[in-house]
């Protein structure tokens, strides 16, 4: 069996080939990687000498490579994004070329090669904010931002060569996801490493803006479980049902770093900023999905793991990052 996983060498990509060598022992794992500012070797420094493991440097969007490796993959998992909101405020074209357009080079070369499964790796932030309640797979999609508005049309053609041509497409939806490998650009990752470095915060707004945390390796069991018995066609929402505000989140991060609530910066808000995701998981746990780490044990094991693993993020955040962080929030 060949799975082939795009963005691979990001956040969740590298967790899902580390769980995938781990736990199936006859899967071979391509990874095809544009190798983008959020995609990073240093992630899978562990597996690259595993003979069940080739890495392939390109792009999503190119027809030419993605052809050749669709050829032999009897699996598509697609991470292979541009996922962050603020940056995609910035500059949204790099979001609709990869997200939407990248999704489709992949989608035709599946349909070519009758591959026998496609599996869209898609956000809660498709369905945009809400004050009360939780999203099920049925709701309307409000994406906010570039960003997720870009993934919403990506699951959507996903959606479309389900139904044109019998494409076996299966979309996951997760919240938002923490752990250790993460890009310092994100809450978590960013406040950690700031904290650790006794530099500020910067908290959107009043802070009071809710998220329902997901230990990254959560997200890639489900994922797992939605490749091998997710249904043709079908959504997967995928969320651990731990939902804080960002004020709760940063107090905890300085609680456990021994840091004081003074570095807290308050900064303008982000434009379109969603109040609220919250995800109705109920389809996947049908399939034998339960999360395993509570936020308490998750958030203590990341913290730990940037504090430990200086080398992994010191470096990522110099030269063109702390231009963008300047500009981003006048630090
Ligand atoms: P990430 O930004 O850490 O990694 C993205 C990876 O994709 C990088 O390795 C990058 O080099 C690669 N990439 C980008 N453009 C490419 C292109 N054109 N061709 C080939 N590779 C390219 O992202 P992540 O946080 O690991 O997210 C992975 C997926 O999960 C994304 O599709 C994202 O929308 C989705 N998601 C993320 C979260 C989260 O909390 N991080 C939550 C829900 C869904
Ligand atoms: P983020 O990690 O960017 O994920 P998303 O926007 O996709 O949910 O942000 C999580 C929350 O934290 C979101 O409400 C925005 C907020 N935030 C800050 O307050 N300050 C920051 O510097 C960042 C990056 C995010």
């Amino acid at each position: 069996m060949r799975i082939l996983v795009t963005g691979g060498l990001g956040f969740i990509g590298s967790h899902f080939i580390r769980h995938i060598l781990a736990t199936k022992p006859d899967v071979q794992v391509v990874n095809l990687d544009k190798q983008t500012y959020a995609g990073n070797p240093d992630n899978l420094k562990d597996v690259e000498d595993d003979a069940r493991y080739d890495y392939a440097k390109g792009d999503i969007c190119d027809a030419a490579i993605v052809d050749k490796l669709a050829r032999d993959a009897d699996i598509i998992v697609n991470f292979a994004a541009e996922s962050h909101v603020d940056r995609s405020i910035g500059k949204p074209g790099d979001f609709i070329r990869t997200d939407i357009f990248g999704t489709y080079t992949l989608l035709e070369a599946a349909r070519r090669h009758k591959v026998k499964r496609f599996v869209q790796i898609s956000t809660d932030e498709v369905y945009g904010s809400r004050e009360k309640g939780s999203f099920n797979e049925n709701d309307l999609l409000r994406p906010s931002s570039p960003y997720s508005a870009s993934k919403a049309g990506a699951d959507m053609l996903a959606h479309s060569y389900f139904v044109t041509y019998r494409l076996p497409v299966v979309i996951t939806r997760s919240s938002n996801n923490y752990g250790p490998f993460q890009y310092p650009e994100k809450l978590m990752p960013l406040f950690i490493t700031n904290a650790i470095e006794d530099k500020e915060l910067p908290l959107y707004g009043d802070g009071s803006n809710v998220r329902d945390w997901l230990y990254v390796e959560d997200n890639c069991r489900a994922i797992s479980l939605a490749v091998e018995k997710g249904m043709p066609g079908e959504i997967y929402n995928i969320a651990s049902g731990q939902e804080l505000s960002n004020k709760g989140v940063t107090r905890l991060i300085l609680k456990l770093l021994g840091k004081p609530d003074s570095l807290i910066k308050p900064v303008k808000d982000r434009p379109g900023h969603d109040f609220r995701y919250s995800l109705d998981s109920a389809k996947i746990r049908k399939l034998g999905f339960k999360p395993k780490v509570s936020f308490e044990e998750g958030i203590k094991t990341t913290v730990n793991w940037y504090k430990a693993n200086r080398w992994w993020w010191k470096r990522l955040k110099s030269g063109e990052y702390l231009e963008y962080y300047r500009k981003q929030y006048n630090l």
